[in-house]
């Protein structure tokens, strides 16, 4: 039980990564308060951890909509009296930003998940750290992928986002750090029970040829196992993270890409 007790908040909590942390967090002792653009799918993980015997409030949230996300998390300060944690696990359909070359790509399509990954992060982040200042103690954390420090092919303005969510951990960090808000990100390797996997997949299926088991083993084959991650993998350095156990941890994000990139 190494959340008993916090108060958590989950930003895209109806997709796989943010889902996972949930039902982690929630088996891991913690309070949450999940949020999400479309209500349905926050709303069938909320129901999943409150019939496990865990404590889970479901909300329509835009997390690029600074109003939205403000009422909402003084909605929870309002019930729960504070907020321990917040986790970004915000994201938008490779469909949208996957599968065409640099040269043929247009700026919207570039520009899209910069701008989204790092609106949505710096939103949450911001308003959070607001809350957390006064009990001088939090923690805010994200996802993001290797696309951050790698050059991988047809992933337009993928990678500059990662790479933008991770500077983001590090200079909020540097702000927030003395006063007690640790900020902590987690880069996993590729997870194969993901939908957000079966679109990069498709997006290059056309170009590549490859049929989901060779490009899953394509993708195992850079890094150390020889294997991609669990949702359960992720989910339970999570845990960690968001713990008082993780106490020396900020500034940083976890390379959770079992060897594919050095640090
Ligand atoms: N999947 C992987 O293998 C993997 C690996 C490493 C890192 N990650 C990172 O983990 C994060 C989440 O990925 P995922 O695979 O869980 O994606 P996902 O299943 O598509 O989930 C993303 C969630 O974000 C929600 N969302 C989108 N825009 C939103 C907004 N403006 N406000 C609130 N919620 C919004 C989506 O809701 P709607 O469906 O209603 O739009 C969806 O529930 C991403 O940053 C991704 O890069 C994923």
């Amino acid at each position: 039980m190494m959340l008993r007790d916090k108060v958590a908040v989950i930003y895209g909590a109806g997709g796989d990564v943010g889902g996972a942390v949930a039902r982690a967090f929630s088996r891991d002792g913690a309070r949450l308060f999940l949020a999400g653009r479309r209500r349905a799918t926050v709303d069938a993980v909320a129901k999943d951890i409150v019939s496990a015997g865990g404590s889970a409030e479901a909300a329509e949230v835009d997390a690029l909509d600074a109003q939205a996300v403000d009422r909402h998390l003084q909605s929870v300060i309002d019930k729960a009296g504070r907020v321990d944690i917040v986790f970004n696990a915000v994201g938008i359909p490779g469909t949208k930003i996957l599968g065409v070359p640099l040269i043929e790509l247009g700026l919207e399509q570039f520009s899209l998940p910069i701008t989204t990954y790092a609106t949505s992060y710096f939103l949450i982040a911001r308003m959070a750290a607001r809350r957390m200042v006064a009990n001088k103690s939090g923690v805010i954390m994200t996802a993001t992928t290797q696309h951050s420090r790698m050059g991988l092919p047809l992933s337009g303005g993928y990678g500059p986002a990662m790479a933008a969510e991770e500077a983001l951990t590090r200079v909020l960090s540097a702000e927030l750090a003395p006063q007690g808000i640790r900020v902590v990100g987690l880069r996993p390797q590729a997870m194969p029970e993901t939908g957000t996997l079966k679109e990069a997949f498709e997006a290059r299926a056309k170009v590549s040829g490859m049929t989901w088991e060779q490009f899953q083993v394509s993708l195992a084959s850079r890094n150390h196992a020889r294997r991609l991650m669990t949702l359960s993998e992720m989910a339970n350095v999570a845990v960690f993270m968001a713990s008082d156990k993780a106490s020396g941890m900020t500034g940083t994000t976890v390379n959770l890409t079992m060897g594919s990139l050095d640090d």
